[in-house]
């Protein structure tokens, strides 16, 4: 595997690969890799013969109260992941290499309404530096897939929707959530959480399943379940900022007639906010 700092290695070795008729298969990540990150690797496999994984902590998709500082980085554990998983390519760039112009008046990309509901609405501008970055990493790496995994629903979608909308030569494959045997999906920011709320944050998983059968059982009060959801994550420790059941197309409202679902939630027990979701097609 080859360590990259610079955009000018990586069009390198990506010049290099397209020459020989190899196919590119790019996985941004922010480091701190987990069962869940191996696992967007493992689907990048059959999709092509190369493989690019970024990690970089981007600053622009932190608000100011928010975990950058302090966002867990662990390089060479996470270089000797990345090795043994097959990776053709490390890029680790500084925030210089990123943002040369600095981030106050840098270009933006921005998916408008998308980026302002469910996380974005407690978010705000979280997504808008998601979009921006990814839109960066993919033009930098110019791929011919990239993976992102389903645990961050949203961000998928949007993604999908950025490359849609800029006409983006590259295809977005969706990676399912990776869980531990609790139900807890993987997710860097579970580091934060003590003994006693790891214990109690598979809750989390279990109140969407359980929204999930009330809608496979014929329920369509929308209203009703996702109340249900916030009082039992409520009555179980948790501070929930959304349960909301969507449509998986675009995460607008869904009608009485929609089949293919998605139940989001964000909520934040101790120091940590996980989300999760789980889809659900009727
Ligand atoms: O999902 C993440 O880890 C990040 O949002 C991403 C896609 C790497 C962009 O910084």
């Amino acid at each position: 595997m080859r360590r990259a700092r610079t955009i000018a290695q990586v069009r390198a070795a990506v010049r290099a690969w397209r020459r020989a008729g190899q196919r590119v298969v790019f996985v941004p990540t922010m480091g701190n890799l987990h069962a869940g990150h191996m696992s967007l690797i493992e689907a990048a496999r059959a999709h092509g013969e190369r493989f690019i994984a970024s990690i970089f902590v981007n600053p622009m998709q932190f608000g100011p109260n928010e975990d950058f500082a302090h966002y867990p980085r662990t390089p060479q554990r996470d270089e000797r992941m990345l090795r043994s998983a097959g990776c053709d390519l490390m890029f680790t760039p500084e925030v210089s290499e990123i943002y040369p112009n600095g981030m106050t008046h840098a270009t933006r990309v921005e998916v408008p309404g998308l980026s302002d509901i469910l996380c974005g609405q407690f978010r705000p501008g979280h997504f808008q530096g998601v979009t921006t970055v990814v839109a960066k990493l993919l033009h930098i790496c110019a791929p011919d897939a990239a993976v992102f995994g389903e645990k961050d629903f949203q961000q998928l979608t949007l993604i999908r929707r950025m490359v849609s909308d800029l006409c983006m030569p590259v295809r977005i494959i969706p990676a399912p959530t990776v869980r531990a045997d609790d139900g807890l999906a993987m997710s860097s920011r579970n580091q934060y959480l003590s003994a006693a709320e790891r214990a109690r944050a598979p809750v989390l998983y279990r109140t969407l399943c359980a929204a999930a059968r009330r809608i496979e059982a014929g329920d369509r009060d929308w209203v009703a379940i996702e109340r249900e959801g916030l009082r039992v994550l409520t009555a179980e420790g948790f501070r929930p900022d959304y349960f909301a059941i969507r449509r998986q197309e675009d995460l607008g409202a869904p009608a009485p007639e929609s089949r293919r679902l998605v139940i989001l939630t964000a909520a934040h027990l101790g120091r940590a906010r996980l989300i999760d979701n789980v889809q659900v097609t009727i």
